[in-house]
């Protein structure tokens, strides 16, 4: 990978019309991509995970309800620790650091096995995390979460940044729109910003292999918690569900929720709508969610694992889901 100081420090811009991002990333580059069929166009759903964005910022009767449920999910995690993200012009003041260029495979982007490069305009994670969390960001839990304003949350092992690089960026390098397809999504022109954190995957197989599972856009808030798994993982629960809690830990809990744990793009408890639905619809569900829903962003269970090892996945996915009991959440 290129890391190099950009000449000016570079900010978002003013914002421009968007076009279809699809067509300029692959301008000259190894596979032109149609629109398929039902495709739907990038969206950027309001949830109300931005409400108490906009709430913690805007009045302190919001924040402090907004802390009361966060020490109610405190029972899921500890030491949470909030930071909202300043925007990029803040942070190059505060931290006087340059805006760096990183160039890499955007996975997104990655069809059959093509990869697309693209070079992206920003800071070093790790220098962010030190910068809002302080030094010794690391103590403050094994995880770092990202949380978006669509609603996704990332959980990543905070090792995973001493480890790879990643960066937070908030522009391409070329001032195209800051907007990707989401080609497992089936979403064109999704905005990114305020920010989006990228990996150095360019000279690093294990991280093009995990493809897009750690890349969360529309990062507004960070936050470090230690996970403690008592509401996915109830006392009793019988250890051959040990695998499918991890799976659906990877798989869905970045947009849904299992007893208050997890992403709210997509509301509701898994737990509770797995022993609502029957087997087969579910299963087809998450097989192939755009022939179920039409128009589906649910992205299917990833389509580079045999057949047969998807069908097991989503079987064991669904018996634990329907055997794990619910816990009431406080809304
Ligand atoms: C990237 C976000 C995302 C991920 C990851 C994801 N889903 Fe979804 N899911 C959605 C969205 C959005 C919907 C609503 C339908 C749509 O637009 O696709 C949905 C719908 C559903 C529904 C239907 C709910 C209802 O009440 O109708 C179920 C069940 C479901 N998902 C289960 C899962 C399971 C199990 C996984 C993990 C294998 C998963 N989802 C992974 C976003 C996601």
């Amino acid at each position: 990978m290129v890391i190099f100081p950009t000449e000016k420090p570079q900010t978002a811009g003013p914002k421009k019309p968007m076009t279809c991002i699809t067509r300029m990333t692959t301008a000259g580059h190894r596979h032109p991509v149609a629109v398929p069929q039902g495709r739907t166009r990038g969206t950027h759903p309001r949830t109300c995970l931005q409400c108490a964005h906009r709430s913690i910022r805007n009045t302190p009767m919001a924040a402090a309800v907004v802390g009361m449920l966060t020490a109610l999910i405190a029972m899921l995690a500890c030491a949470a620790q909030a930071a909202g993200l300043p925007s990029a012009s803040q942070l190059g003041q505060q931290t006087g650091a340059a805006p760096q260029t990183v160039l890499v495979y955007e996975p997104h982007l990655t069809r059959d096995g093509e990869q697309v490069e693209v070079a992206y305009v920003g800071f070093p994670a790790v220098a962010v995390l030190e910068h809002l969390s302080g030094k010794d960001w690391r103590n403050r839990g094994d995880t770092v979460v990202f949380r978006a304003l669509d609603g996704y949350v990332a959980h990543i092992p905070a090792d995973r940044f001493l480890q790879d690089s990643a960066y937070l960026v908030f522009a391409r390098q070329d001032n195209t729109p800051f907007a990707v397809d989401n080609i497992r999504q089936n979403q064109v022109d999704v905005p990114l910003g305020p920010w989006y954190l990228v990996w150095d995957n360019i000279t690093n197989p294990a991280l093009l292999a995990e493809g897009a599972r750690n890349w969360p856009y529309q990062v507004a808030e960070i936050d470090h918690i230690t996970l403690s798994n008592t509401a996915l993982v109830p006392q009793g629960l019988d250890a051959r569900f040990h695998e499918a809690v991890t799976l659906v830990r990877t798989h869905c809990l970045t947009c849904h929720k299992v007893n208050g744990f997890g992403g709210v793009k997509f509301e509701g408890n898994l737990a509770k709508i797995a022993k609502q639905t029957d087997e087969t619809d579910f299963l087809r569900l998450l097989l192939t969610p755009a022939a179920t829903r039409p128009g589906a962003t649910m992205p299917a269970l990833p389509d580079h694992l045999p057949e047969s090892e998807r069908h097991r996945i989503a079987r064991i996915m669904f018996e634990y889901l329907q055997t794990v009991p619910t816990v009431p959440v406080v809304p």
